[in-house]
């Protein structure tokens, strides 16, 4: 199966978290073998701000991500499926 991340890189999400977000997507996604494509597409705001940060999986949007939260999502988005 191919997965989708998309990282909202507007200036709000940005500098809220995604940035760092972004770099641990990154290395969970090089640290372990999910057996699927990653497509990491950076993306203009999406609209929902005041819930950010905002990472969507799968077409599935998620608000509030961090960097205590972000591991456990992707085993969730990712792994558990
Ligand atoms: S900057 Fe991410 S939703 Fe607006």
């Amino acid at each position: 199966m191919e997965h989708c991340i998309k990282i909202c890189m507007g200036s709000s999400c940005y500098s809220r978290g995604n940035q760092e977000n972004l770099e641990r997507i990154e290395r969970y996604l090089s640290k372990r073998k999910i057996g699927c494509v990653i497509d990491l597409r950076g993306s203009r705001c999406e609209g929902l701000c005041s819930d950010g940060p905002i990472v969507e999986i799968d077409g599935r949007i998620h608000g509030g991500v961090n960097a205590d939260s972000i591991e456990q999502l992707l085993d969730q988005q990712l792994l558990l499926q």
